[in-house]
């Protein structure tokens, strides 16, 4: 098992969540809706029929749970803000008390020695823009996306240290614009390209944004999900189907926005939609890469526009309770490849393993399979740092269960178990565990 003293001293440990996952209160003090709202009330979409409406009621009990970030010994607190909470129509007015509640927390985290990560952008974009053809595949995002960074730079820059922009714009423009299972519940080649460049330029827009009204002490950073993509066999049909989903879901953003340019087949699908100028209000220096990694990904050619389709693991490997493949090998290979290719300091900003683990008969919750995950993928990424990768934090996915997207409540992804009856929150053996390697409990 990992201990203490793989880590350096000054290595951040922290924890992950997103606001439509945890805080509830979807219409509450003047928040508007976001897509996320439209789509799990749409029959059919989640798992059960569950919503984001109460979820863990964060928005109410976020003193509690940030107590419980400090007892774990945790020293950073990545959360995202949602649009439509500040900006109900996602541009225009602004609602107050939205940011009020983003002032409460941030203030509540720093007492509790914990600072706050923000990330713009965890997919609950404001349903008014998206019903007014100002989503994401919509150019003019651009502006009003940078408008948003701007009022929350300039209502948290004095206490907030970290930002970042869109999380995981390749998983969300695959989930949400290519299979359709992820709000808006799109399914369109064209709709796909058009809004992963309006992502790319967005983050841009937004990054210039945040550094005009931010101190210069600020980091900023993306969060890419970077996952390797197997071919499901040895043929070149399905090698070059890898290759095409590897340039969908990792380079897509990750290329642009660190390294200032797409990859040719990104850049060959993209076509005009790539004007004169673009690459280059997408890049701009960044001083972290939030990497987000769950397992590998396999891919099979497909005659779709697309030409790849996803596909399970082989048969035969360890998979979580959601499919993935669970390979601490692909994560330490993952961590070195992308401390070589984009070159900057990585924070792990997810990572993590779904179950179903609930208190037993003495109140306690036992979750072996997280444990047991976890120290794996710790051990991957010590291996990584002695291989010469520049990984300097880790911040797990998540820090308590929460509403799983189209999976509703089933998979529970949290170190700390919530009753979504009673709102109870209990930390699990894998806080416990969590909280020995940062010398919180005292031990390890
Ligand atoms: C990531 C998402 C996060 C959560 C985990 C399990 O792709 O960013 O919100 O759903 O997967």
């Amino acid at each position: 098992m990992v201990t203490r003293k793989d880590f350096p001293s000054d290595f951040v440990w922290g924890s992950s969540t997103a606001s439509y996952q945890i805080e509830g209160a979807h219409d509450q003090d003047g928040r508007g809706l976001s897509i996320w709202d439209a789509f799990s009330h749409t029959p059919g979409k989640i798992l059960n029929g569950e919503t984001g409406d109460v979820t863990c009621d964060h928005y109410h009990r976020y003193r509690e749970d940030c107590a419980l970030m400090k007892q774990a010994g945790f020293t950073a607190y990545r959360f995202s803000t949602s649009w439509s909470r500040v900006m109900p129509e996602g541009r225009g007015a602004v609602n107050e008390a939205g940011l009020d509640f983003y002032d409460r927390l941030v203030d509540e985290l720093l007492a509790n020695g914990v600072a706050p990560w923000v990330c713009l952008y965890h997919w609950d974009l404001p349903l008014a823009l998206h019903e007014n053809g100002l989503g994401w595949t919509s150019r003019d995002i651009v502006p009003l996306f940078a408008d948003y960074a701007g009022l929350m730079a300039k209502r948290l820059g004095d206490r907030v240290t970290h930002w970042a922009t869109i999380n995981e714009p390749g998983v969300l423009a695959i989930m949400g614009y290519v299979f359709g299972i992820h709000a808006p519940g799109i399914s369109d080649y064209g709709a796909w390209l058009d809004m992963a460049h309006n992502l790319n330029l967005s983050h841009g827009a937004a990054v210039r944004r945040l550094r005009a009204d931010l101190p210069g002490t600020a980091k900023v950073g993306a969060v890419p999900n970077i996952q390797p993509v197997v071919p499901a066999s040895d043929t070149e049909a399905d090698r070059h189907a890898a290759a095409l989903l590897d340039a969908a879901w990792n380079r897509a953003f990750a290329d642009p926005v660190y390294l200032g340019a797409y990859d040719p087949l990104m850049r060959r699908q993209l076509g005009d939609r790539v004007r004169p100028g673009d690459e280059e209000a997408i890049h701009t220096k960044l001083d972290f890469f939030g990497l987000n990694h769950y397992s590998p990904n396999y891919a099979a050619a497909a005659d779709n526009d697309f030409g790849w389709r996803m596909t399970e693991p082989p048969p035969g490997v360890e998979t979580t309770l959601m499919g993935w493949h669970v390979s601490p090998d692909a994560f330490r290979d993952t961590l070195i490849h992308v401390s070589k290719t984009y070159g900057c300091p990585i924070y792990v900003t997810e990572n993590g393993v779904a179950d179903e683990a609930v208190p037993g008969p003495d109140g306690k919750v036992d979750d072996p399979i997280r444990v047991h995950f976890l120290d794996r993928y710790l051990g991957a990424l010590v291996e990584a740092r002695a291989a010469g990768a520049d990984v300097r934090g880790y911040l797990v996915w998540s820090m308590m269960d929460n509403f799983e997207w189209a999976m509703g409540y089933k998979t529970r992804f949290g170190i700390t178990h919530v009753d979504f009856k009673t709102q109870k929150r209990t930390p699990k053996a894998s806080y416990h565990w969590l909280a020995s390697l940062t010398g919180a409990n005292g031990t390890g």
